[in-house]
């Protein structure tokens, strides 16, 4: 059985009372209710708040678990302005996005520098939700597979399995409204899972594979039912605590 998750990344939106709305919304649910882990990745600033917040519910409730939005390549040192793997883990972060398409465009994050995020991510023992997807022109000219397994490549290279998941967001639908038909995400989600599995036979099938792109709660029952889909990563949706309540209920167990 796959780990199924449904991750929020609030990217540079929320506020201390999206935090507290967010994890009372959580907490009136039972744990046993829901067939899926629960991560919110807030601005940095906000982790620790979330994280002591979530620490406070009921046991029985959903507990969120708490992720970061980047982190540095680098350890410690003269790097102004930069957050290590280990000061995110302190605050009680468990997962880390790295890789996402508004990194690699807007802050030019190439597959050298992800791949270096990623080792120092998880020997911080951080899990790192590892961002793939092909531009619209990509996907025009029938290079969406070769286009994503390219960045699986670069970025896998020594990478730990067992702190992996992978998030197929397919730039043309980030922020759009345009969502991948559930047969078009399937398609490149077996194609990856493959991918993966051709890497290392036993623990290639075990990674988590979420699809992310205007996932919204009235799509997102059909996306999570495909095979290979096993949860989502969840932008605009994930900053309205009913609707992104409503998106991690549509996981079926
Ligand atoms: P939207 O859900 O707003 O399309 O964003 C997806 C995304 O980029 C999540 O990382």
């Amino acid at each position: 059985m796959r780990q199924s998750l449904v991750i929020a990344n609030w990217k540079l939106n929320g506020d201390l009372n999206l935090v507290s709305q967010m994890v009372q919304c959580f907490s009136q649910d039972s744990a046993a209710d829901y067939a899926t882990d629960v991560v919110i990745c807030p601005p940095a600033p906000y982790l620790s708040a979330l994280h002591a917040e979530s620490l406070a519910c009921a046991e029985d409730a959903v507990n969120v678990k708490v992720g970061a939005q980047n982190c540095s390549e680098y350890t410690q040192g003269a790097y102004t302005g930069e957050i290590a793997a280990s000061m995110l883990r302190e605050t009680g972060c468990e997962y880390v996005i790295l890789g996402h398409s508004e990194r690699r465009t807007l802050f030019s994050e190439d597959d050298s520098l992800i791949a270096k995020k990623l080792k120092a991510a998880q020997q911080a023992e951080l899990t790192v939700v590892l961002c793939v997807g092909e531009s619209l022109t990509e996907r025009e000219n029938n290079h969406t597979i070769e286009v994503v397994t390219a960045q699986l490549a670069a970025a896998l290279d020594g990478a730990d399995f067992s702190r992996l998941v992978i998030a197929y967001e397919p730039v043309w639908a980030i922020g759009t409204g345009k969502t991948a038909s559930p047969q078009q995400a399937q398609a490149v989600h077996q194609e990856i899972r493959q991918y993966l599995s051709q890497l290392s036979k036993d623990k290639g099938a075990k990674v988590p594979l979420l699809y992310g792109g205007s996932v919204k709660a009235d799509n997102a029952e059909v996306l999570f039912a495909q095979t290979d889909i096993d949860g989502g990563l969840i932008g605009g949706a994930s900053l309205e605590a009913d609707q992104f309540r409503a998106i991690c209920r549509a996981v079926k167990g």
